[in-house]
């Protein structure tokens, strides 16, 4: 005799993984900034004279409106909310703020390494070309070539502090 056993066992295989996407619990590495003592080279100024004179952020006027459109293409990357990073740190207040100073933010060792203060002028320069600026940086962004462009979204970001 065959028990024609009826095979209807009522798929019972739901897969019980729902993506587990929400956000990465904030376990940064509590790192001590380096205690720099007395390695603060008194160069931090004057740029080495550049042949072809720097272009300068003071013969532009910024466009605060422009350069809030202008920062999308920041925005990838960026909040402007203090506190929130994303694959770049946030830019809340980043106008005047040392380089590599976010807490929590895993920087680049060229970045956290390149003492620089992000005042508009530093700014004006390194976002023409960032991996040029400081060579070894994690931001991969081509830069914004137009000056006006720069100016704008640094006008944009004094306003977000
Ligand atoms: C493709 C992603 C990406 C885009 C687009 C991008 N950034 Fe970044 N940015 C980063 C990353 C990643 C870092 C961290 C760099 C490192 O640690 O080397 C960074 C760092 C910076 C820093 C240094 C911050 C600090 O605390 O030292 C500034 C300033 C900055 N970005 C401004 C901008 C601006 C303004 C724009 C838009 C014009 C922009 N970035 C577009 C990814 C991006």
């Amino acid at each position: 005799m065959l028990g024609l056993t009826a095979c209807s066992g009522g798929g019972e295989d739901k897969a019980a993984a729902p993506a587990e996407q929400a956000a990465a619990p904030a376990t940064a590495p509590v790192e001590a900034p380096a205690p720099a003592p007395a390695t603060t080279p008194a160069a931090a100024t004057a740029p080495a004279a550049a042949p072809g004179a720097t272009l300068q952020f003071a013969s532009f006027t910024g466009d605060a409106a422009a350069g809030q459109r202008t920062f999308a293409q920041c925005r990838t990357c960026h909040a402007i909310e203090a506190g929130v990073n994303r694959v770049g740190p946030s830019l809340h207040g980043v106008v005047g703020r040392h380089s590599g100073s976010i807490e929590g933010y895993n920087y680049s060792v060229a970045n956290k390494n390149s003492g620089k203060v992000w005042d508009e002028q530093t700014l004006f320069e390194y976002l023409e070309n960032p991996r040029a600026y400081i060579p070894g940086t994690k931001m991969s962004f081509v830069g914004l070539k137009n000056p006006q462009d720069r100016a704008n979204v640094i006008a944009y970001l004094k306003t977000q502090a």
